[in-house]
């Protein structure tokens, strides 16, 4: 009899979803099961819950979201924060009406107070406004965690139920969007100077002013975070979290200047033309840097350092988008 566990991967053709299954497929220790976004559209609360009633997984990784970088969120807000809502809303409950004992959510960094002190700490949450840009993404993030919070506080001793969080920082890497206008810092940065490159341009325009200090984390490193959460004994994840503050950081610890990392892209890329920075373009949150000493202590570390990870994002990206 086959006695490994069924594991649901939502949003696995996604960076971090990929990500996740190429880790859990060669540990070999679940039964993976899949549907694409065309398959099973999440905000289809009826397809969902067919979906659950019908394969009774035992356990949820939910990275299936909306994802985008500041231009994505301020154009489609409302896309944002609906689609965002109705597959956490969709999938939790399902999971619970079907036994799903345990399920972990992927929020986002951008769930935290604009104006912050840095580095972020978990119980920073709701303690100030959050950054206009994203804030509709970002409640939708919030809810997904008050939801995860909530059914295990009502149903955690009664049904058994074990729901976490995990917010990682900026990720990139093999599989991300590239689109020229819709993507996040990094995999945007790749496509334009890259484009750059072989059109022989002299420069490159960066949006906003490159002062701004951002975090990011491997994709690959982002799932290892993911499933060490996952799998944490629970006496331990329940002495570290509270009910009502269960979610765990998860970043590489420190940050740079959009500045640095353009140059750190330029050359990696080998771009020999100039970067430069257009202030008119918004800017963001001044500085996002995780503490990420909760999950440090808990026994995980990322592995992957920058300049190795976008090199390997930017052979990604020659094989697999610009071919
Ligand atoms: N990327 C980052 O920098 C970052 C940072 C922090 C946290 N996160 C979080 O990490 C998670 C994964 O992000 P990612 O970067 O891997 O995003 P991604 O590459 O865009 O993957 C998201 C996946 O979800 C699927 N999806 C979207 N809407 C769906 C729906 N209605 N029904 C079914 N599937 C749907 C997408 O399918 P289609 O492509 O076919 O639509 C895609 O496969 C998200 O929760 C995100 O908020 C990401």
């Amino acid at each position: 009899m086959n006695q490994k566990p069924k594991v649901y991967v939502a949003g696995h053709h996604g960076m971090v979803g990929s990500a996740i299954m190429r880790i859990l497929q060669q540990q070999k220790q679940v039964n993976l099961i899949t549907r694409t976004h065309k398959a099973l559209d999440l905000t289809e609360q009826s397809d969902v819950r067919n979906f659950f009633a019908t394969e009774q997984p035992d356990q949820v990784y939910l990275a299936a979201a909306k994802v985008g970088g500041i231009h994505a969120n301020n154009t489609y807000p409302a896309d944002f924060i609906y689609q965002n809502l109705l597959i956490e809303a969709n999938v939790i409950d399902a999971a619970f009406r079907n036994g799903v004992k345990k399920l972990l959510l992927l929020g986002s960094s951008c769930i935290y107070p604009k104006l912050a002190s840095q580095p972020l700490k978990e119980d920073y949450l709701l303690s100030s406004a959050l950054e206009s840009t994203n804030e509709p993404y970002a409640i939708a993030k919030i809810a997904g965690i008050k939801m995860c919070e909530s059914y295990n506080r009502q149903f955690g001793k009664s049904h058994g139920i074990d729901y976490r969080c995990i917010m990682p920082t900026n990720l990139y890497g093999p599989g991300d969007n590239y689109h020229p206008e819709n993507s996040h810092v990094i995999p945007g940065l790749i496509r334009r100077i890259h484009e750059a490159k072989v059109s022989n341009k002299s420069s490159v325009a960066v949006w906003g002013p490159g002062a701004p200090r951002r975090e990011f984390l491997y994709a690959d490193d982002a799932a290892s975070a993911c499933i060490y959460i996952m799998n944490l004994d629970s006496d331990i994840y329940h002495k570290h979290t509270h009910p009502m503050l269960s979610h765990i950081n998860a970043g590489c610890g420190y940050d740079i200047t959009i500045k640095e990392l353009a140059e750190t892209i330029s050359k990696i890329i080998d771009f020999k033309g100039e970067i430069t920075f257009d202030s008119s373009k918004p800017d963001g949150t001044p500085r996002k840097l995780l503490d990420s000493s909760l999950l440090n202590t808990l026994g995980w570390q990322a592995k992957t350092d920058l300049e190795e990870g976008i090199a390997k994002t930017y052979q990604d990206f020659v094989k697999n988008i610009y071919a």
